[in-house]
């Protein structure tokens, strides 16, 4: 190996390490395994397919995104022109008691797409997802596997706060779905990640409980979609943060993978 070539392998091996301990000094993880990582050659991702998908699960397509993409300067028209279009809704009843109306936030062209539940009070004021503390979690998250929060899309289920933060009732999510279709078809990122048992339960069609989905790879209209805990969860239940940061590993090295392709 050239010397300027293990410069930089050990410049990168440098940079993940810094990554993972940022991640579990803010995850308050006190036993970091050093495994290494870079020469452990990456298993291929598990994707659920029928066989070991839920009962209740949509039929689904093909596990990989074959659909053709719009060109990347088209992607952001598109998307502001559904953006105007949804500003004006007033389907339903939340439509009424918001502040704003909370479209998404981030890169047109992102490989990664995280989608919420709903906004809370914070996104209702700013009419930005994620900007309240379960958001600066997740952004600390995306930062972790080596990204940056413009880099990625973020969107949520429903589009306006549910009044103090309840749960989103079946004919909201029925009425505000289609915009997140919408937009998940203009992005057409390479891995979606589900925040939360709405999120996943909703993009999945099925009722198997979060804790179940988690870990793993599903598969929404030929998009890899990993299900985790959504980070308001996590702050709840700092325990489960282990369970995350593994499941963020799958997407980071998936990603990685797939954009080489
Ligand atoms: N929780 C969500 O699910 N989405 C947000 O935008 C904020 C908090």
């Amino acid at each position: 190996m050239q010397v300027h070539d293990l410069k930089n392998e050990l410049a990168s091996v440098i940079k993940d390490l810094k990554a993972r301990v940022e991640f579990e000094k803010t995850f308050g993880i006190d036993v970091i395994s050093l495994a290494r990582q870079k020469m452990v050659k990456i298993p291929p991702p598990v994707i659920a397919h029928k066989k070991d998908a839920p009962e209740d699960s949509a039929p689904q397509a093909k596990p990989f995104n074959k659909k053709p993409s719009p060109k990347n300067d088209d992607k952001e028209k598109l998307l502001e022109d559904l953006k105007n279009e949804t500003l004006v809704c007033h389907q339903c009843p939340l439509s009424k008691t918001r502040t704003n109306l909370v479209f998404g936030v981030g890169n047109p062209m992102a490989g990664l797409m995280f989608v919420g539940e709903a906004p809370g009070r914070d996104e209702d004021l700013q009419g930005e997802p994620f900007v309240g503390r379960a958001g600066q979690l997740l952004t600390k998250i995306i930062e972790a596997i080596g990204m940056k929060r413009s880099d990625v899309y973020i969107a949520n289920i429903l589009k306006c706060r549910p009044p103090g933060n309840r749960n989103p009732l079946p004919d909201e999510i029925a009425l505000c779905i289609p915009a997140l279709i919408k937009q998940i078809d203009i992005i057409q990122p390479k891995v979606l990640c589900a925040l939360g048992t709405f999120a996943a339960q909703t993009l999945l069609n099925t009722k198997t409980p979060i804790g179940s989905l988690r870990g793993k790879f599903h598969d929404y209209k030929g998009i890899p979609t990993m299900a985790t805990f959504h980070p308001a969860y996590l702050l709840r239940n700092p325990n489960e943060k282990g369970k995350v940061w593994e499941d963020m590993k799958k997407v980071r090295d998936l990603l990685k993978e797939l954009l080489n392709k």
